[in-house]
């Protein structure tokens, strides 16, 4: 029997029904033979059972998530000797390689908070259940051969007493794709950009759709849009470093079987006003069929007719050193613009707050507020 796990997949806040979206998609196409069982969803994220080799893999297939972690164990404490004595009852031998771990820990409403304390807890409660149930030596020698990698951290989470451990099963961020190496300015992360255009396109056909972002920097929604249904092999996993992945017996079929698919958009097409971001976006964008020119939007070139989607993160005027003033008229005179040149079925657009950008009624389809590197910003879909 298979051993099946609790993992929970965090969402940047305010945006996991659209993750669950993307979740239940590319679980009917991967692992259409058992039911997803979703456990519960909450403004942070989604619980989900599945066993561990699926846990793991849907870090390789899910765009959306930032982190993927594995639910350990669940209990109360109210003082560190309790917490060390729970801790050092897991058997932990079978769960990491022998490392004493990072611990990233947060508390709420709770008698243990100090998290050099809890960490300090944690590791000594980990090492003394080593020290009871010895780590196996192929799992030593993989930790020495492995010390520079991303070992999976623990992480610790008390609300109101109760302590829920967990493990890492990702690693460095998961909007880390591995590939991308060259960034514009003021570029959206991965996992975000994969989530708007999600909400963007959501119910169209996305077959017969040109993607357009006429202001694409370093071209991360292209991107986004052209490896939407593609298998990230291109980068580590923190729990290829536990011993639940390291006994899988032939992990290569395990990952040929792990099919992508092309981009679901019939065509995917990057304006940009700066010659040299351009040259960037091809870069990060080579071998995929995406396609990048130089414009400007204020200018009537390159207008498109057909099935158009636009989505847009025009600059921030805070944190992109444009000339001209950026305020409320500017992202009009943007929207006016798309709709004039690319005529969309759809508009997805990124408004900074303090605008209180009010778009009429029967234009908008949802707005999501959410924090992009900090600055409170909302997406608005519209129907334009
Ligand atoms: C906030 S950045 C977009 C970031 C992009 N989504 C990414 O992830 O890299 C805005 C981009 O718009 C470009 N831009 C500014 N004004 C423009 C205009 N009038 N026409 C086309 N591009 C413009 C800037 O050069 C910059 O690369």
């Amino acid at each position: 029997m298979e051993q099946t796990a609790q993992f929970y997949l965090i969402y940047p806040l305010g945006l996991v029904d659209q993750g669950l979206d993307e979740l239940k998609e590319k679980w009917e196409l991967h692992f259409k033979d058992q039911p997803l069982s979703i456990l519960s969803v909450d403004e942070g994220g989604i619980l989900l059972s599945a066993t561990t080799l699926q846990g793991f893999l849907l870090n390789h297939l899910l765009r959306t998530p930032t982190r993927i972690l594995m639910r350990i164990a669940e209990f109360k404490a109210r003082d560190f000797p309790k917490l060390f004595q729970k801790i050092s009852k897991i058997p932990w031998k079978s769960l990491m390689i022998g490392q004493a771990p990072e611990v990233v820990a947060a508390a709420t409403n709770s008698r243990l908070f100090d998290s050099r304390k809890i960490a300090k807890a944690l590791q000594d409660g980990i090492l003394e259940s080593y020290r009871k149930q010895p780590v196996k030596k192929k799992y030593l020698d993989h930790l020495e051969a492995n010390k520079t990698a991303e070992l999976p951290k623990v992480y610790y989470r008390a609300v109101d007493d109760v302590i829920t451990i967990s493990l890492d099963t990702t690693g460095e961020i998961l909007h880390k794709r591995g590939d991308k190496i060259y960034t514009g300015l003021a570029p959206i992360r991965e996992n975000l950009a994969a989530l708007l255009l999600m909400a963007t396109t959501k119910n169209l056909p996305k077959e017969e759709l040109t993607l357009i972002d006429p202001m694409s920097g370093s071209g991360t929604f292209l991107i986004e849009g052209h490896d939407y249904f593609s298998v990230n092999t291109e980068r580590e996993f923190a729990y290829q470093h536990t011993p639940l992945w390291i006994d899988v017996a032939l992990k290569k079929k395990v990952m040929d079987e792990l099919q992508g698919r092309p981009s679901p958009f019939a065509k995917l097409q990057g304006f940009e006003i700066n010659p040299d971001v351009i040259e960037l976006a091809r870069k990060n964008a080579e071998g995929k069929k995406i396609n990048f020119t130089q414009s400007d939007l204020f200018s009537e070139d390159n207008s498109l007719v057909g099935k158009n989607v636009v989505v847009i993160n025009p600059p921030y005027g805070l944190r992109v050193g444009e000339k001209e003033e950026i305020n409320l008229d500017y992202y009009k005179k943007v929207i006016s613009m798309i709709k004039k040149k690319y005529q969309p079925v759809r508009l997805g657009i990124i408004i900074p707050e303090e605008h209180k950008f009010n778009p009429k009624k029967e234009e908008l389809i949802a707005r999501l507020p959410f924090k992009n590197g900090g600055l409170p910003v909302v997406f608005y879909i519209l129907n334009v």
